[in-house]
């Protein structure tokens, strides 16, 4: 009998401290930064987003968000074979963020690893946690993206520094003999790493380079707009379905404009777009399971439905996962 995987259960965690536009416009302004609600609302649909206390880890985030997916899956942490944690901000440079959530979470012996692929991680994480269930390998994975990105912005570019949150997002993914996960479509070009990177890195007991993040914002916009498009293409291609068949679109969650342009050219109606941007900001890893949680809860996504998943960021780094829910 075919073997498939299936999501079972969604969670989400945000930090309490949320941040409004001006509230952080007027933090920026205290240190002589100018920037308004109305910029960053215009360019990006951005009106708050949440940063984590100090402290507080992705591991910390990323477990919280793992227990409502677990809770709504009707599992304990002991059912669990297998934990991928998608993330950018891990706790240490080792171990794993996965290792260290494993044991927060009360368990032991299931393999854990994080994946790296900044904004792409989490659809990176679900097609590799596909893939494991369908070799056998695991039966019952937890998938999570988890960030702190706070702790990487650089609070003195205003470029960057207002488009970011902290956040975590779950889902359980099982082994099922119905579809489930339809078809993935992944791709990566590493030639365009310095369009938005965290250049520094630690040796000899110091960090060498800038050890926060930069971005090229209108390169990374354009790229973005193309491959979105082309790998929901793609992965539609694989599953032999159209664009007519998605119910639901969520895209990473890094600006309305381009969350809107790619909807249009899937010719998917701006309704059928799931957007938590507005209320996040840009989470990286965590913002596709944040989105499809808060809309799994909001009662918007049922059963049954078709949704196509989206990545896109540093790497430069892409994919699409389209699944029936
Ligand atoms: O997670 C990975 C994916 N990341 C993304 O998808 C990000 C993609 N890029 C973007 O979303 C957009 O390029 C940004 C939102 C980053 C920037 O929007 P833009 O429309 O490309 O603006 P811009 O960079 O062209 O800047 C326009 C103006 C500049 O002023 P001048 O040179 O025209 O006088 C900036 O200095 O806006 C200025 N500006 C700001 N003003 C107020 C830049 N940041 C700010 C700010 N507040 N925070």
């Amino acid at each position: 009998m075919a073997r498939y995987s299936r999501i079972t259960g969604t969670g989400s965690y945000l930090p309490p401290r949320r941040l409004t536009n001006a509230d952080l416009a007027a933090e920026l302004a205290a240190q002589g930064i100018e920037t308004s609600d109305d910029w960053i609302v215009e360019r990006t649909g951005i009106h708050a987003r949440h940063f984590a206390a100090a402290g507080v880890c992705s591991s910390d985030l990323g477990v919280e968000a793992a227990k409502k997916a677990l809770e709504a899956a009707g599992l304990e942490p002991v059912d669990i074979d297998l934990i991928i944690v998608a993330t950018s901000t891990p706790d240490m440079v080792f171990p794993s963020t996965a290792c260290i959530l494993q044991n927060k979470l009360g368990m032991a012996g299931c393999p854990a690893f994080d994946l790296q692929a900044v904004c792409s991680g989490f659809v990176y994480a679900l097609t590799v946690a596909d893939a494991l269930i369908k070799s056998g390998t695991a039966t019952k994975a937890l998938v999570i993206g988890a960030e702190v990105f706070s702790r990487i912005l650089d609070f003195s570019d205003r470029t960057t520094c207002v488009l970011f949150g902290d956040g975590a997002g779950a889902v359980v993914l099982q082994a099922s003999e119905t579809p489930g996960i339809l078809a993935s479509d992944l791709h990566a070009d590493g030639k365009h790493v310095n369009i938005l990177c965290v250049p520094g890195g630690v040796s000899g007991g110091k960090v060498l380079g800038d050890p926060l993040l930069k971005m090229d914002g209108q390169a990374v916009f354009k790229l973005a707009v193309g491959v979105l498009e082309s790998a929901a293409r793609a992965a539609l291609a694989k599953a032999y379905l159209t664009d007519a068949d998605i119910d639901w679109l969520i895209p990473h969650q890094a600006n309305i404009r381009i969350m809107q342009s790619t909807a249009k050219k899937l010719k998917v109606p701006l309704e059928k777009l799931i957007i938590t941007v507005d209320q996040h900001g840009n989470t990286s890893a965590a913002s596709i399971p944040l989105a499809l949680d808060t809309a799994v809860r909001s009662g918007k996504i049922k059963k049954g439905d078709t949704l196509m998943l989206e990545g896109v960021g540093g790497g430069f780094t892409w994919g699409a996962v389209l699944l029936n829910y």
